[in-house]
C-alpha cells in the first residue's frame, strides 16, 4: 500500500517530505504535494518530517480524507500532461492563506 498526503498539506507545502524519498516519489501542483503510488515503495521514511502529519500509510488515511488516496494516484500521474511536476529537493513552504485553517 502506497503513502497518500493528504488535507493539512493544502496550501502549506512545507516539502521536508520529499528530501526523505529515496526513489523520488513525490509530484506537486500549486495547492500540495502528492505521491505517486506506482512509485512509493513503502518504507515510510517521509511520515515524520512532516510538520503538520500530512502523510499516512493507504490503511490509516483517516475517514474525511479517503478521497486523497484516489487524488494522489490521479495528480501524480497526471505529470504526463504537465499538470503535476515531480519534486525532489525542498523548496520554500507556500504557506498560503488556507495553510493550517482546515
Ligand atoms: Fe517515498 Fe517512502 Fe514516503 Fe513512499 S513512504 S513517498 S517511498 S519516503
Ligand atoms: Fe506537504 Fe508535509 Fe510534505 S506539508 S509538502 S506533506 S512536509
Amino acid at each position: 500500500m502506497p503513502f497518500v498526503v493528504t488535507e493539512p498539506c493544502f496550501d502549506c507545502k512545507y516539502t521536508d517530505c520529499v528530501s526523505a524519498c529515496p526513489v523520488e516519489a513525490f509530484y506537486q501542483d500549486e495547492h500540495m504535494l502528492y505521491i505517486h503510488p506506482d512509485m512509493c515503495i513503502d518504507c515510510g521514511c517521509c511520515v515524520p518530517e512532516c510538520p503538520v502529519e500530512a502523510i499516512f500509510d493507504e490503511p490509516l488515511v483517516p475517514a474525511p480524507w479517503r478521497h486523497y488516496v484516489q487524488l494522489n494516484a490521479d495528480r501524480a500521474r497526471a505529470c504526463v500532461s504537465g499538470v503535476t511536476e515531480n519534486i525532489t529537493r525542498p523548496q520554500e513552504p507556500k504557506l498560503g492563506p488556507r495553510c493550517g485553517k482546515k
